[in-house]
């Protein structure tokens, strides 16, 4: 495939789950040296493919410098506080999650990028959403305050295309699952921990109620998803705030039964805390036929599909670590 090396693409929160598995797929279309990766601290691998710049994405000015330094077209915005973390300090999960986005946007406007791509969730909607199925065009009255930012941004991200046409898109994910990296402070990071200690022999205690269903998704469908929603024809993009997408909709109990499949020791008890609340606000499912219809979204991986690849994928990382003596 042809490279386009046309794009500088600059990446925040890059360090996160998605980030580190995004930076990779977007430098397969646009070249390695075409991606520059920024975080508010060093990446944990010390040998790094990609450009790394230190960024707080509250600094509008190191924003701007790192834009005209690098000639950057688009931006990845990922750095946010999650739904769990940030009940523990809701004005500072704000200001980062809402001024982070608000100095993108307007760095989009003022260097007219090409486009912008930022993450809102399935923490828009709220108890008084439709639980099951949860339409694009729904109630949206979230109760964390991570949800609050999403429901804002969007609106901003949907203010900054109508009134200066900034090119700015958005997926609402649900939780996602990958085995490259682990997710921090979200309320669907249960999900990706539970194959870890399966994996590891340990037992695993679960923070939600084993019957708590979420939209899920596994993270090549996630990258997908991101790929082709930044790739698709400007004019076919006609939601602005953001696309509701989901790959499955699973509960603990579901998940671990089809782990057991592979590990059928594994321990599995369930003490639910705070995180439960959260979950039970959130619908259990997510009606995407918005995106399906506009740019062809399709999710490859159902539960069965998802959990026999995260096995081969983590057995392949442990025998490498044991090999490298790590383990
Ligand atoms: N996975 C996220 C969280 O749990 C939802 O967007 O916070």
């Amino acid at each position: 495939m042809q490279k386009n090396t046309t794009q500088k693409i600059l990446i925040t929160g890059a360090n996160g789950q998605l980030g580190s598995e995004l930076a990779d797929a977007l430098a397969a279309k646009f070249g390695t040296d075409n991606i520059i990766i920024t975080d508010i601290s060093i990446p944990p691998n010390s040998v790094q493919k990609f450009k790394f710049e230190k960024l707080d994405v509250m600094d509008f000015d190191a924003l701007v410098r790192l834009v005209k330094k690098y000639h950057i077209s688009q931006i990845y915005h990922l750095a946010a506080i999650l739904s769990a973390k940030g009940e523990n300090n809701p004005k500072t999960a704000w200001k980062i999650n809402m001024d982070g986005l608000l100095n993108v946007l307007e760095v989009a406007r003022i260097f007219g990028l090409d486009k912008v791509f930022w993450p809102s969730s399935i923490a828009v909607f709220g108890p008084s959403s439709p639980k099951n199925l949860t339409p694009q065009h729904s109630i949206t009255e979230p109760e964390t305050n991570y949800g609050i930012s999403k429901h804002a941004g969007e609106l901003w991200c949907n203010y900054y295309f109508q009134k200066y046409g900034v090119d700015v898109r958005s997926l609402r994910y649900p939780g996602i699952i990958g085995y490259k990296s682990m997710p921090g402070g979200g309320t669907t990071d249960y999900a990706v921990e539970v194959f870890h200690k399966a994996v590891n022999n340990e037992p695993f205690i679960c923070f939600l109620e084993k019957d708590m269903h979420l939209p899920m998704m596994f993270m090549p469908d996630a990258i997908k998803a991101t790929l082709q929603l930044m790739d698709a024809k400007k004019e076919n993009i006609k939601v602005r705030t953001s696309y509701n997408i989901q790959g499955m909709s699973f509960s603990p109990e579901a998940l671990i039964s089809e782990i057991k499949k592979y590990y059928p020791e594994l321990l599995a008890t369930y003490q639910p805390d705070f995180r439960q609340k959260i979950a039970e606000s959130w619908p259990a499912s997510i009606d995407d036929k918005v995106a399906k219809k506009e740019w062809n979204w399709k999710p490859d991986f159902t539960i069965k599909k998802m959990v026999k690849e995260m096995f081969v994928q983590l057995e392949i990382q442990k025998k490498e670590l044991m090999k490298e003596g790590v383990l």
